[in-house]
């Protein structure tokens, strides 16, 4: 793009639309930024959307039909029939697979034609094609699907915060937003923002603490990368440090923190992918933790989530405009950027830093499938559990005299070392051992800045 002269009044300048960045933002088949996320799970739908008649779906651009046939397998196929193309929404589920209602060919949940009823007798047409079809599986009253090249299927992730502590519940919930996908993820690497949008500019949308202005690090994991807010509240500090999981996944703590009250929460409240409906649409969609870890007061709702619900305020646009206008969520901020949020009009600051992160690593993973490979992040861990870094930790380090920033820059900093230095212990330990680590650290002053903690943030 031209360089635009810094003056006043220079709408006109800057008035004609620049592409958006179209490798990291498209996603249909055959786009740079499609075909990455085609290597890996996405959730598409809550098991209870599905009901006894085929569902139709756009995915990743794609039109589709989702089904369960009588024998309980989910089937999730090309929308347009095989034999002259009606779409199979009117398709009659059966025993098997699902008959298309126009000439009656039926296909089975993996593609397989079970039937041309009309051929003659001795016909091979049948066994000469496949319908197309994708890979589904159900997990946790969830429905994800695989669309990537049918010899490249990865494990499913089974991520530590669905399997510990024992006896969580997982919710469901499923909320639409009518935009690309990458802005609606990017919020997750995007921490300073819980502090202006959901209390300093809007009024308190969640609890008090977050007006505390945090202190910032954005940290690489095996997994993606660790964004790391550190506030005080009085004596306590309090780090929210959410994952931020390649290519579309971020775990959270809750939204209502009480910084006065000590935590310790190596877990997370919600589990959520943004998958991309077609390029201007996307769903959030994933989990609510229920356990006493990591709501020890049981602040949760679970009444109030499901389909476009959420115990949370601000993730819909259920409330009236005129009420969102004067107190924006996260919904309004992230849809307002645009259909597609145009990257190239942006002037990203300091604060951004996790921004530029992700876009970066999703571009390594893009390059990495365009020259033929597989994408070489998150680490992968086979069928075994995949340890995660989120925490929400709120632990009494009083303020002394000096540099209070560094000093919860260095707690902040130092506990998600030891979460990350955790990562190989059974997931049943990892919470007790990180928490005796920290309240020795706790113990010993370790919070307080030495030039080498400097020297080891600065790095
Ligand atoms: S169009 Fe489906 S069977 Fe003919
Ligand atoms: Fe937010």
């Amino acid at each position: 793009m031209a360089k635009i002269p810094i003056q006043p009044y220079s709408g006109y300048l800057k008035s004609q639309t620049p592409d958006e960045d179209s490798t990291l933002t498209l996603v249909g088949p055959g786009t740079p930024g499609g075909e990455y996320l085609r290597r890996f799970w996405h959730p598409i739908a809550m098991v209870s959307e599905l009901k006894d008649v085929p569902m139709p779906i756009r995915v990743l651009g794609e039109d589709l039909i989702l089904f369960r046939d009588k024998s309980g397998r989910v089937g999730l196929v090309h929308k347009h029939c095989s034999h002259r193309g009606t779409s199979l929404e009117y398709g009659i589920i059966g025993q098997r697979g699902i008959r298309c209602a126009y000439h009656g060919w039926a296909y089975d949940v993996d593609g397989t034609v079970l039937d041309t009823p009309s051929e003659p007798a001795g016909s091979r047409l049948k066994e000469s094609l496949c319908h197309g079809a994708y890979r589904t599986h159900e997990s946790h009253g969830l429905i994800f699907t695989y669309m990537g090249p049918p010899d490249q299927v990865p494990d499913f992730p089974v991520y530590d915060t669905t399997v510990w502590p024992e006896g969580t519940e997982l919710v469901p919930l499923k909320l639409d937003m009518p935009c690309n996908w990458l802005q609606a993820h990017e919020n997750a690497a995007d921490p300073v923002h819980t502090a202006y949008l959901h209390s300093i500019v809007t009024g308190v949308q969640f609890t008090p603490s977050f007006a505390a202005l945090p202190v910032l690090e954005f940290k690489e994991t095996p997994l993606g990368l660790l964004s790391i807010a550190t506030r005080r509240c009085g004596d306590n500090l309090w780090i929210r440090a959410s994952d931020v999981i390649l290519p579309n996944v971020a775990q959270f703590g809750t939204g209502f923190v009480d910084g006065d009250k000590e935590k310790f929460a190596l877990t997370a409240a919600f589990t959520r992918w943004i998958t991309p409906v077609d390029d201007t649409h996307c769903w959030y969609i994933g989990w609510r933790q229920f356990n006493p870890v990591i709501d020890p007061r049981n602040e949760g709702r679970k009444q109030d989530i499901g389909r476009n619900r959420i115990d949370l305020m601000g993730q819909t646009d259920e409330r009236p405009y005129a009420e969102r206008q004067k107190s924006p969520g996260d919904w309004d901020a992230i849809v307002a950027q645009g259909k597609i949020a145009v990257r190239s009009r942006e002037h990203l600051s300091w604060t951004d830093k996790g921004v530029a992160i992700l876009r970066r690593q999703l571009r390594t993973g893009i390059k990495e499938v365009q020259a033929g490979g597989r994408p070489s992040a998150p680490q992968t861990y086979g069928t075994g559990v995949v340890p995660t870094y989120n925490n929400e930790t709120i632990l009494a380090v009083p303020q002394v005299d000096g540099d209070d920033k560094a000093v919860m820059q260095n707690f902040g900093h130092k506990v998600c070392e030891a979460a990350l230095a955790s990562a190989h212990l059974p997931v049943g330990e990892r919470q007790a051992h990180v928490e005796r680590a920290v309240r020795q650290m706790q113990k010993d002053g370790a919070f307080q800045v030495t030039s080498k903690d400097k020297e080891d943030m600065n790095a």
